[in-house]
């Protein structure tokens, strides 16, 4: 199977395209700027459309995981970048969309629970009604409608995810060891995704014939952000104290964030993929990387 891997020096996409070369397939990264080490890369930006319909006319790809977004949530708000926002997560994904269906390739376009802006504390299903609260979360809802045009896709909604970037996790064991106490906010709840756990997850969506909307993050509890931290700090053997805080006592930020982020993961078991790995084992995983590597 030949697979283009959009975003492929990103947090994501550098799982998917090792993991999707370690089953044995043909792997494409595209990447902005520099290339990943060890693997074929194809220079482009995503908002080129020429430079795409050129990569994917000479990969022919067999199915493209796009992990590739402008992904800074806060800065996406400011007037000077909607643009650019909105090219990457809207305009972008609908070329890739129209050169899929023309190339018979299939799609997997990677999205957030910021589509939804519920308060509830009901878990979400692929197919409620999305309520973004923030201009990233408008345009990664703008991007799966794009991702639709191509009719072999399927849109996987992730939520808190972390892994070799910059994420929460790593901010969290960054101030951890220089601070006594951290303010978290409690009253975000969600479940994190692991980047590792969820590439496996998105290889065997373009190897299967699932078309829609799935949600998935690792397994376990539903957490607070505060709950999370607390576990980071645990299992890091960190003393720093959690001082659980609303988002209102938190203070302001650029984009409002999701109070209510429990997608629900059942569809994966229904639509016949494998659940992700518990998020307690998934952040065991990652910190023992950390400790190596980090
Ligand atoms: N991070 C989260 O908590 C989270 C939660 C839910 C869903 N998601 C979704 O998960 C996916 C992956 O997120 P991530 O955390 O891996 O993001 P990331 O680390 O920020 O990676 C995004 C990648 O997209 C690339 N990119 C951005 N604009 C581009 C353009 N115009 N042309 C080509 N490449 C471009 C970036 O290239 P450069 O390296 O050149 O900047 C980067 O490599 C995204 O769809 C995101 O919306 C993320």
């Amino acid at each position: 199977m030949r697979i283009l891997v959009t975003g492929a020096a990103g947090q994501l996409g550098r799982e998917v395209l090792e993991k999707a070369a370690d089953r044995g397939a043909e792997v494409l990264g595209l990447v902005r700027g520099e290339g990943v080490p060890g693997f074929a890369c194809a220079r482009a930006d995503l908002t080129d459309e020429r430079s795409l319909q050129r990569v994917t006319e000479d990969f022919r790809p067999d199915a493209v995981i796009n992990c590739a977004a402008w992904t800074a949530v806060d800065a996406a708000e400011a007037p000077e970048n909607r643009e650019a926002v909105w090219a990457v997560n809207s305009t972008a994904v609908k070329t890739l969309a129209l050169l899929c269906r023309a190339q018979g390739a299939r799609l997997i376009q990677v999205s957030t629970d910021y589509v939804f802006g519920r308060t509830d504390d009901a878990e979400i299903l692929p197919e409620d009604e999305p309520s973004p609260l923030s201009v990233y979360g408008k345009s990664k809802l703008e991007g799966e409608r794009a991702a639709a045009l191509c009719e072999n896709h399927c849109v996987v909604r992730t939520s808190w995810l972390f892994g070799k970037g910059d994420n929460f996790v790593r901010t969290m064991l960054r101030l951890g060891r220089t601070h006594a106490s951290l303010r978290v906010v409690s009253d975000q709840t969600g479940r994190p995704a692991y980047a590792p756990d969820l590439a496996a997850l998105l290889i065997d969506a373009a190897e299967a014939p699932r078309r829609g909307v799935l949600h998935a993050a690792n397994e376990g509890p539903f957490v607070s952000r505060a709950a999370f931290a607390q576990e980071i700090m645990r299992q890091a053997g960190l003393k720093t104290q959690i001082i659980p805080v609303t988002t209102a006592a938190y203070g302001p930020a650029a984009a409002e964030r999701p109070a209510n982020s429990r997608l629900s993961t059942d569809c994966l078991e229904q639509a016949g993929f494998s659940r992700l790995p518990d998020w307690r084992d998934a952040l065991s995983r990652y910190l023992a990387w950390e400790k190596e590597n980090g």
